[in-house]
């Protein structure tokens, strides 16, 4: 009933201001809390051209899709299409969502069913997210969402649990 899908990218990023290498994403990291949690495995949005290591070049590429508003070719996204509960997770990437996640939102119908989304940020929480969220998706019902702060990933527990109660989805 509960599908949990989530866009992240493992590699350098900037944490705490330095540049650090990851290999579990943050966003993955807090996709796999909340499957835990919820006993249902999380599935990724997958760019069939996976991103580079480098947090400069990531940047770069990243940038130019989100100013061309590139539909970013996607894998499969292999999900019980009857859930109509989402939980999508992603990092915010240039004050939105990744362009990746704009594919899978247009590539897969998601109308009439609850989304509940997740951010993992390093400051600016959903930037402008919600807003390209709801333009998507205009038959969804849009949840409250959770933002976690990005190297605060691994000590979101408690958020968590605060959220996934407060949307009785524990
Ligand atoms: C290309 C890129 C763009 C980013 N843009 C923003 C931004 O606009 N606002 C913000 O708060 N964080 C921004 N960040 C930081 C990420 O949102 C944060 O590190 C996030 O936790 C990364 O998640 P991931 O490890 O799952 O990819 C950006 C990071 C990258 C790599």
């Amino acid at each position: 009933m509960v599908a949990v899908i989530y866009f992240s990218r493992r590699g350098k990023n900037k944490q705490d201001g330095r540049c650090q290498y990851i290999n579990v994403g943050n966003t993955e990291v807090v996709a796999q809390k909340i499957g835990l949690t919820l006993n249902v495995k999380p599935i990724e949005i997958k760019p069939l051209q996976a991103y580079p290591v480098d947090y400069f070049e990531t940047k770069a590429r990243s940038h130019e899709e989100y100013l061309n508003g590139t539909q970013v070719p996607i894998a499969p996204v292999d999900f019980d299409i009857t859930d109509n509960l989402i939980i999508l997770g992603f990092p915010n990437w240039w004050g939105t969502m990744p362009q990746a996640v704009k594919t899978f939102l247009t590539k897969y119908d998601l109308g009439g069913k609850k989304i509940y989304p997740f951010v993992t940020h390093e400051g600016s929480q959903f930037g402008k997210s919600l807003d390209d969220l709801k333009q998507l998706t205009p038959d969804s019902l849009i949840m409250k969402g959770l933002p976690v702060r990005g190297t605060r990933a691994y000590k979101s527990e408690s958020s968590i649990k605060n959220w996934l109660e407060n949307m009785n989805l524990n």
